[in-house]
């Protein structure tokens, strides 16, 4: 049962969605974009810069920019870093997998995703860390519908993936979105009675679970936002933006090439 107060979770009506639809997509389009350059030797700031660009040419910027300081456009977060990396000068390399974030504001709406792209050819251990972390983001959402409420979500995503051998990070979660990038409520990828609420028709929030191969425990370098694992085991993480209908939920920043994990290219050409 959930017994915590959500007076404060903002409900948004039709025009609202109408927004989010428009900022979702955008995002989704943005991380379609550097599918292609996501590539050996590419250096992360390069793909900060293209997301940069996009958004301006499309009216739109991105809300990470200034964030309490935060300087780049995008995060990107490579290997053992579980969230917040920041783009730099250093080239990709053949194996790495990559988390891009983007959060981008169209017209005062926010759009949140993230998704794992492999730089060539990566390691089993690698992609099937990233499989299990899409598996579980989709598992989380197929749990939302009114009645239900943010534990069954953290359930689905922390059964599925500990079943999975995968542990669950617990220091960051989903959030609510809306005309702010961060709103209530707090979505946990894991059952925690605390944070329960119950799921009403209107609310808007992002699932963004964080996956590792190894043990659940972070920590932050000395920049202040790039998050790691203590263990320095594989870290992957899927992020959507979604809202709650009447009957379950819209996914507003579906990749409208299909691009939903990698390999991307494979998807589309069978090749590779
Ligand atoms: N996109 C992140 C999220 O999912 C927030 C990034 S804030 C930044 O909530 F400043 F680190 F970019
Ligand atoms: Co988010
Ligand atoms: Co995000």
């Amino acid at each position: 049962m959930a017994h915590n107060r959500q007076d404060t979770i903002p409900l948004y009506g039709p025009e609202a969605f109408e927004g989010m639809r428009k900022a979702g997509r955008l995002t989704a389009e943005a991380l379609d974009l550097v599918v292609d350059h996501v590539v050996p030797g590419v250096p992360t700031e390069k793909l900060d810069k293209l997301i940069f660009e996009y958004a301006l040419d499309h009216g739109a910027y991105s809300a990470d920019l200034c964030y309490r300081g935060y300087r780049k456009s995008i995060c990107t977060s490579i290997n053992h870093v579980v969230c917040h990396g920041i783009p730099n000068e250093k080239p990709l390399r053949e194996g790495d997998i990559v988390n891009i974030d983007i959060t981008l504001i169209l017209d005062g709406w926010c759009g949140d995703a993230s998704r794992m792209y492999y730089v060539g050819e990566v390691p089993r251990k690698a992609s099937r860390l990233c499989e299990v972390t899409h598996e579980a983001l989709m598992r989380g959402i197929q749990a939302v519908k009114p009645g239900a409420t943010t534990n069954d979500i953290g359930r689905a995503i922390q059964t599925y993936a500990e079943g999975e051998r995968c542990s669950v990070v617990r220091e960051f979660c989903g959030h609510g979105i809306g005309q702010s990038m961060h709103t209530p409520p707090t979505i946990l990828h894991y059952v925690e009675n605390k944070y329960d609420v119950e799921i009403v028709p209107g609310m808007m929030f992002t699932i963004e679970p964080m996956l590792n191969l190894g043990r659940p425990e972070v920590k932050i370098l000395s920049d202040g936002w790039t998050a790691v694992t203590r263990d320095h085991s594989l870290s992957a993480q899927f992020e959507h933006t979604l809202g709650v209908t009447e009957t379950g939920f819209e996914i507003f920043t579906l990749s409208p090439n299909g691009y939903h994990f990698p390999p991307f290219q494979q998807s589309e050409t069978g090749t590779l």
